[in-house]
């Protein structure tokens, strides 16, 4: 019997989901990306060497495994062959054999990183931190059909006068609005014609390949990029990525069918952490925050920003578990709680002097929700060896046993250090 499981961010990104996909990635025939671009940061740690992956699926980390980029993902081609050039530097053998690309993802051109830059700059007090890549105005002209799909590598007349067309409305705005100087179709193309001449052996139609390993019950696994709140319909508008990173993500970006998605696992933090602008109601702006910034080693791997830090926020996850349908819950980073007297786990919000389970809808409620915290008994000793519950103080087991009873799913894997090793997996 097939079984496809979706790995989904269930806070605001940054959760540890390449770990979770390396460490499931050996039972897997196929491990795909079906949104976002090269936002994303997924840092794997085996055996004392550290990957970071960006664009190209964590499950390349295994000798042999197949990959594939969906036609969700938003692709920057220098991006793709500095990432690919990296990680064949670390030892990493990506060929059109263990990795393919959907004709249909489009393409990040260079306007859209300049397009991006210039629109957060002019945002002022306003800017929502985008990573300054063009992963929004690629989104943006993929919804207006006037967006560059892979497939127009393979015909450069066609990718010619795409990209001419699309540069009247883009130096008029880069010119006119910014101030920029305008950009040239041949320029463009020279600087983005050795990439897409690596590229082109990497297309596929990655559909017919599901489709096929599918019947043959096969198995695959979708890694998910950024977080829940950040999903462009069902984050904390307008602070959000471009793409739907919820699990229903996994099949418009792929294009396999819903109902094939058999099991959805929420990748969180054991506290919560944001990078960029928005709401973050249980940030801490004070000693603790620096604390968990310090012990989780909470700087962007994409940007280098350092992330907001702050505690667990339950509302955040039950919202993960319906919006996702969660059948059960990964939880990373425990260890970097340890040597706390206490931890505050925020259970509901006070909202316009209401109790409330669930985050409010109007633009920017989250930034007027009071935290309800429970405060539990912290644990001292140092977890990062334990390898079975029983190993596990009894009040960090104490510390999931709520989280689970407050989402409703078990969480069957706990993350206590970096390292593959290093991650209690529940029977
Ligand atoms: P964009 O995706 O570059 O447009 O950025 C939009 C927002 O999403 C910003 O707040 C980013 O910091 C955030 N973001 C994008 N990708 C990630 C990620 O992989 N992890 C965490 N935050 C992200």
């Amino acid at each position: 019997m097939s079984m496809n499981i979706v790995i989904i961010g269930a806070q605001w990104g940054d959760e540890g989901k390449g770990k979770v996909v390396d460490m499931l990635a050996q039972d897997f025939d196929v491990v795909v990306r079906s949104q976002g671009g090269n936002n994303a940061g997924h840092t794997v740690a085996v055996d004392g060497k550290t990957y970071v992956f960006s664009l190209i699926p964590s499950g390349i980390a295994h000798p042999g495994k197949r990959c594939f980029i969906g036609n969700g993902v938003v692709l920057d081609p220098v991006a793709f062959c500095l990432e690919l050039d990296r990680l064949s530097g670390q030892g990493l053998r990506i060929t059109p054999h263990n990795l393919a690309i959907s004709r249909k993802a489009h393409m990040i051109m260079p306007y859209h990183k300049l397009l991006d830059q210039a629109r957060e700059k002019s945002r002022g007090t306003s800017k929502i931190g985008t990573t300054g890549r063009g992963i929004g105005p690629c989104y943006e002209d993929k919804a207006a059909r006037i967006g560059i799909r892979l497939a127009d590598m393979e015909n450069e007349s066609l990718l010619y006068s795409k990209i001419e067309m699309a540069l009247k409305e883009k130096n008029a705005l880069l010119a006119g609005l910014y101030g920029q100087q305008c950009l040239r179709v041949e320029d463009i193309m020279e600087e983005i014609r050795p990439a897409t001449a690596r590229m082109i052996p990497f297309l596929a139609d990655i559909q017919d390949e599901m489709e096929e390993l599918w019947k043959k019950g096969g198995k695959i696994l979708f890694e998910g990029a950024q977080g829940t709140h950040l999903d462009i319909d069902h984050g904390t508008y307008p602070f959000v990525t471009s793409s739907n990173t919820i699990s229903g993500g996994a099949a418009t970006g792929s294009g396999i069918a819903p109902w094939k998605l058999t099991r959805i696992i929420g990748i969180t933090k054991a506290y919560t952490t944001r990078v960029g602008s928005g709401p973050f109601p249980t940030e801490l702006n004070d000693a603790a925050g620096d604390r968990l910034r310090e012990q989780g080693g909470e700087f962007g791997t994409i940007t280098g920003r350092p992330r907001r830090c702050g505690w667990l926020d339950a509302v955040v996850l039950r919202e993960s578990v319906r919006l996702n349908g969660l059948t059960e819950i990964a939880m990373t980073k425990l260890d970097v709680l340890s040597g706390m007297d206490s931890v505050n786990i925020c259970t509901a919000y006070v909202y316009k002097g209401q109790h409330i389970l669930y985050p409010p809808q109007e633009e920017n409620g989250l930034a007027e929700a009071t935290p309800v915290y429970d405060e539990l008994p912290g644990w001292k000793d140092n977890i990062g060896s334990a390898d079975s519950m029983e190993k596990l103080p009894s009040s960090a087991r104490a510390y999931i046993r709520k989280i689970e009873d407050i989402c409703g799913i078990p969480a069957k894997i706990i993350s206590v250090g970096p390292d593959r090793k290093q991650t209690i997996i529940k029977s």
